[in-house]
């Protein structure tokens, strides 16, 4: 591997987040961005307002920087308001504590960090359906929904099992994981994004397109989630099974890009060639995953996967980071969903590709 490429990379996002941290309102968890400046989403309770917390955490990790601790720890107690108003909690407390308490916890020792997170995975664990042995995702009428993002809040599951040395929690996450593999996970290797369960009786009813192009397509954020998440459940529990699964999915993956002779993903692997909505978060959640299955694999074995990655992010990093003082975001191009806000950057493509540049420097802390 060119390490040359990863620390000039890394010396950009060390000067590109001194800045975005300190010119960022200190209560601001950012989503994407307008005229170059972050924006929120503007509610407290958003699944994605970990990840700003997340890249902070990153950054204390790799550079000591206080700066970063101090804007984290103030960041996570606002969290508060969601984590104790509960009403309009989801199954997104995982990227929401795992990234932002149970981060403090696992670089500070925080006591009052890790009782957050133990909060919240009890929140989640409070989510699995016992008839259809799988965490419920939304809220509302969505009683016997559940979705392939889920695979990514298991390990706060995992985490509360080790933190109070009881499995219950694990089990839970186990049975979600073993559903996925039962019913989420194509023969061909791709993944369903939404699969609606009857909630009194578990029977499966139907699946749903979701934030993909349709149903019976390939919505490629979700294959990420897959990837990753699969991978985790492996490394927490050591089922082959879980490995077997993230390899698989990979492969469809890989093979996919291969075919359209582009290493950053669209947003759906089956929508029609135009309009082309690209999203480059889908690609460096993956590349996270695939470099997470290369660490568990012999020698012999790795290359497919860590190189992938690697073309995944060097593709991500040459044609859609802004490295300019002008832009707070760096990653360009990720995509909401197949119907909505398109080819803009979004928080967690900015996470993913700092955590991909971390492992790959071989500085990280896995969050998950
Ligand atoms: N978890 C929602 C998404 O990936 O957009």
């Amino acid at each position: 591997m060119q390490m040359s490429w990863v620390n000039d990379v890394w010396e950009k996002v060390e000067k590109k987040l001194a800045l975005t941290s300190s010119r960022t309102a200190n209560d601001m968890f950012p989503y994407t961005t307008e005229n170059g400046r972050f924006v929120a989403k503007g509610n407290l309770y958003w699944w994605t307002n970990g990840f700003w917390v997340g890249i902070l955490w990153l950054m204390y990790n790799e550079t000591k920087d206080t700066k970063y601790k101090t804007l984290a720890e103030s960041l996570e107690v606002k969290l508060d308001e969601p984590l104790y108003g509960f009403d309009g909690l989801h199954h997104d407390v995982g990227f929401m504590w795992l990234l932002s308490s149970v981060a403090n916890y696992r670089l500070t020792g925080n006591e009052e960090s890790k009782k957050r997170g133990m909060i919240a995975a009890s929140v989640l664990a409070s989510r699995y359906n016992m008839a259809g042995k799988f965490i419920r995702a939304w809220n509302r009428e969505r009683v016997g929904w559940s979705i392939i993002d889920t695979m990514m809040n298991l390990p706060l599951l995992y985490w509360a099992s080790r933190e109070t040395d009881d499995p219950r929690f694990s089990h839970i996450a186990q049975s979600h994981a073993d559903t996925v593999l039962e019913t989420f996970i194509r023969p061909d290797g791709s993944v369903i994004h939404i699969n609606c369960f009857d909630p009194e009786t578990g029977e499966l009813l139907e699946n749903l397109g979701g934030q993909g192009y349709t149903e019976g397509s390939s919505w490629t954020r979700g294959q990420s989630w897959a990837i990753y998440g699969l991978a985790l459940s492996y490394i927490h529990t050591k089922q082959q099974k879980y490995l077997d699964a993230a390899k698989k999915v990979a492969h469809y993956f890989i093979a996919a890009l291969a075919a359209a002779d582009d290493f950053v993903p669209n947003c759906d692997f089956r929508a029609p060639a135009e309009p082309v909505y690209k999203d480059t978060t889908a690609g460096v959640i993956a590349a996270c995953g695939m470099i997470e299955i290369s660490r568990q694999l012999p020698e012999f074995e790795k290359d497919l996967y860590f190189n992938a990655a690697l073309k995944i992010l060097k593709a991500t990093e040459r044609d859609y980071a802004n490295w300019s003082d002008d832009e707070d975001s760096i990653i360009q191009m990720g995509t909401e969903s197949y119907k909505n806000k398109h080819n803009i950057p979004i928080i967690y493509a900015d996470y993913y590709f700092i955590e991909a540049l971390s492992k790959l420097r071989g500085k990280d802390v896995l969050f998950w």
